[in-house]
């Protein structure tokens, strides 16, 4: 890998970051692209968050990915947050367009396009999402604007379910949103068309967990995607398909969020998820 005195830099923050994969799958698109770019991780303590913002700027770096714990706080050094981000409340993308730094949330853009690269359709459609934290708000804003007819959000603390139910009715006025607990029955299932697991149940040490009732018979035609994804089959995934059912892994979202984060660095729109798959399994960052 060349590096010289044009060689531009995109880069990590957060705390920790040695664990991310994030650079095997930026170098890689750079490199596919032909581009003269690279991907570096920053572990950034907390009181150094600002400067570190500050850095991209003054540094002409091209863009930068934020991680845990720094999602919602770089907000407040950013110039413009894109609106999607905004309902979101949580930045995981910083573009630098010449000097100004604007802020995205491509999770739920990245899980809306493996639903879509698996082949389905999301426009019109009914959606069950357990779950009501960061990763339930990037998702169903995203559902929202890509057009679902109907956002059923389950979770335990109905509050927060409700709160981020209004604050995607305020911004997509078409959706209807219904709020229920996690505790669903046979019923509860029926003409739902996509079932959509956004807490950690069922990754790793509760890798025996599944966020619904593994005695539930559901209807026929229902898809059923898990953002966990380690293991790669969950319990749910693993229901799903004993069902007969069709799924979508969560290494998938994972996958395509970073896709589009360098598509917004870089405007390359790339097709190379199975590549980059293939890569993490063969770095062991994922089993499968
Ligand atoms: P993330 O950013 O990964 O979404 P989060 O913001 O902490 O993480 O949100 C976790 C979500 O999973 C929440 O909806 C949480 O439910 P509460 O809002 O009621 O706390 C849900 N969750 C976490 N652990 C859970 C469990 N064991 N059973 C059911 N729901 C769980």
């Amino acid at each position: 890998m060349k590096i010289s005195g044009t060689t531009q830099l995109a880069c990590l923050l957060g705390h920790p970051v040695s664990h991310s994969f994030s650079p095997y799958i930026h170098n890689y698109l750079a490199e596919k692209c032909g581009l003269d770019m690279r991907y570096v991780c920053f572990d950034v303590e907390e009181d150094q968050v600002e400067a570190a913002v500050k850095g991209i700027r003054a540094l002409g770096i091209v863009g930068s990915n934020v991680t845990i714990p720094y999602k919602i706080k770089v907000m407040d050094y950013l110039d413009e947050i894109d609106p999607n981000a905004a309902i979101i409340g949580a930045v995981n993308t910083i573009k630098n367009d010449n000097g100004k730094l604007i802020g995205y949330n491509t999770d739920g853009v990245g899980f809306v396009k493996s639903v879509i690269e698996a082949g389905h359709t999301l426009k019109g459609k009914k959606v069950m999402v357990l779950g009501a934290g960061g990763a339930s708000r990037a998702i169903t804003v995203e559902l929202a604007a890509a057009g679902v007819n109907k956002l059923i959000i389950c979770n335990n603390t109905l509050a927060k379910a409700k709160q981020l139910g209004e604050q995607i009715k305020e911004r997509f006025t078409k959706v209807s949103i219904q709020i229920e607990s996690l505790n669903m029955t046979e019923s509860d299932l029926q003409g739902v068309d996509f079932l959509i697991n956004t807490t950690p149940v069922g990754m790793s040490k509760q890798k025996d967990s599944c966020p619904i009732d593994e005695a539930i018979s559901p209807p026929k035609g229902l898809v059923v995607c898990d953002i966990v994804y380690t293991p790669h089959d969950t319990k749910l995934l693993l229901w799903a398909k004993t069902n007969g059912l069709e799924v979508v892994h969560g290494i998938g979202m994972l996958i395509n969020q970073a896709v589009h984060s360098f598509y917004l660095w870089t405007g390359k729109e790339v097709a190379a998820y199975e590549e980059i798959l293939a890569l993490l399994v063969e770095q062991g960052v994922i089993n499968q």
